[in-house]
């Protein structure tokens, strides 16, 4: 099953490969105390102790008695005479049970336990009840997620982010924009040759409308699929008159139908970009006013991000005034390594409050779930990755809260 099922459920407690030890969330935290022994006995493990002190506990249903410790040095019954805990057990069970309490999955005491901890994660991250909606910008927010660098996490942030603001309460639209159509298979959305893809609305400007998806498992979140004709566009889009506008004007037409107070009012428009500078990624960067930039954490993070933000700045002189790098976030991170906090580091420093302070931490998790067709979010929501990722979203939901394109 997919979407708000948890998965991940029978995981839980398990270590997750790669963990990071230093890495203080909750769900690694809370799964601590199981390595340490027996620290908290659960009460059932008290029932055979108290079904032999009882002296008629033969004719007796073994029941625990839940008194504590001190309790049962009570005063002995009379010969004949069924104990007080027998009495207690009797009455007990005469009586109708209390009712568990129908209001919140987990209670908020089940959280001592690295289960109750971890199933309480995963509640905060699926919201299921809707009680931790994100603030919803008053007009759609268009970003484009760029980076010509390949592998540092533009797809995972797409799909992640997309899927937790979506689960947050958002109407959210993902165009893939790249031929491999990673973002497509992120959110289990067919694209196969011959499905209509965001090739048409490139090259016949077909509307969108004709090509959104909807992501299975997430209402709210929809997905307009790339397929492998897009490989080619780039090519035919040079002989194309305003090349470079042609995904602006799509998505300003999806938007005038979706416009603010319809059904179908889009919070976010998340493009997915390919790995290069050519003509797809301008055409995202002339469509869209932000740009989210993943930076994975590793050696050779910042080469070549000169060049992206030079054709940021390109973009804006002459296509789009209002297009603004405002969003960079962190992948990969890997807290065992001095290089990650090195280049987190230099990172900050160098772009100061652009950077989220959510960081994604390099997790087996994330890279396994679009094998399911899934988010990490919806795949293992107790996990590092999917709680890092919401985080993120959250961030990126509060900044612009309020605030137009
Ligand atoms: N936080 C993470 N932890 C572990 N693996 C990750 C993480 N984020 C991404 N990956 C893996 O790294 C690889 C590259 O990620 P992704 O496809 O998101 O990058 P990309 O920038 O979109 O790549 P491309 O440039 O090819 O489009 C994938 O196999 C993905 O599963
Ligand atoms: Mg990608």
């Amino acid at each position: 099953m997919r979407g708000r099922g948890w998965p991940g459920r029978e995981r839980v407690g398990k270590h997750t490969p790669g963990a990071v030890p230093s890495a203080p969330r909750q769900v690694q935290a809370a799964r601590e105390p199981a390595a340490q022994g027996p620290a908290q006995v659960p009460a059932v493990a008290a029932a055979p102790v108290e079904a032999a002190d009882a002296p008629a506990a033969a004719d007796a249903p073994v029941a625990a008695d839940p008194r504590p410790a001190a309790g049962r040095d009570a005063p002995a019954p009379a010969a004949g005479a069924p104990s007080p805990a027998l009495q207690r057990i009797r009455e007990a069970l005469r009586e109708p049970q209390p009712q568990p309490d129908p209001g919140p999955a987990v209670p908020a005491d089940g959280e001592d336990t690295p289960i109750g901890a971890a199933a309480a994660a995963a509640v905060r991250v699926l919201n299921p009840h809707g009680a931790d909606d994100f603030p919803t910008p008053a007009r759609t927010r268009v970003i484009t997620v760029a980076n010509q660098k390949g592998g540092v996490g533009k797809t995972t942030s797409t799909v992640n982010l997309a899927a937790a603001l979506a689960l947050h309460g958002a109407t959210v639209l993902v165009i893939d924009l790249d031929p491999q159509g990673n973002a497509s298979t992120g959110l289990g959305v067919q694209h196969h040759s011959g499905v209509p893809s965001i090739y048409d609305a490139l090259i016949d400007q077909t509307p969108l409308t004709e090509l959104v998806q909807p992501a299975p498992g997430l209402p709210g979140l929809t997905c307009v699929p790339a397929t492998i004709d897009l490989a080619g566009a780039e090519i035919e889009l040079v002989s194309v008159v305003a090349r470079e506008s042609r995904l602006k004007r799509a998505i300003d037409g999806y938007l005038a139908g979706a416009g603010a107070g319809s059904s179908a009012a889009v919070d976010y428009v998340l493009v997915d970009c390919p790995p290069s500078l050519g003509l797809l990624t301008v055409n995202a960067l002339v469509a869209t006013s932000e740009v989210l930039i993943p930076i994975q954490c590793e050696y050779y993070a910042l080469e070549g991000l000169g060049q992206l933000l030079k054709n940021v700045d390109l973009v804006r002189a002459h296509l789009n005034p209002a297009l603004h790098v405002s969003t960079i976030l962190l992948t990969m991170y890997d807290a065992r390594t001095r290089l990650a906090d090195q280049v987190a580091e230099e990172v900050r420093s160098h772009f100061g409050q652009t950077v989220l302070t959510a960081s994604i931490p390099r997790s087996v998790r994330v890279s396994e779930a679009p094998g399911y067709g899934q988010s990490v979010v919806t795949y293992d929501p107790g996990s590092r990755g999917a709680i890092a990722y919401v985080d993120a979203a959250r961030e990126i939901a509060e900044r612009g809260a309020g605030a137009g394109p």
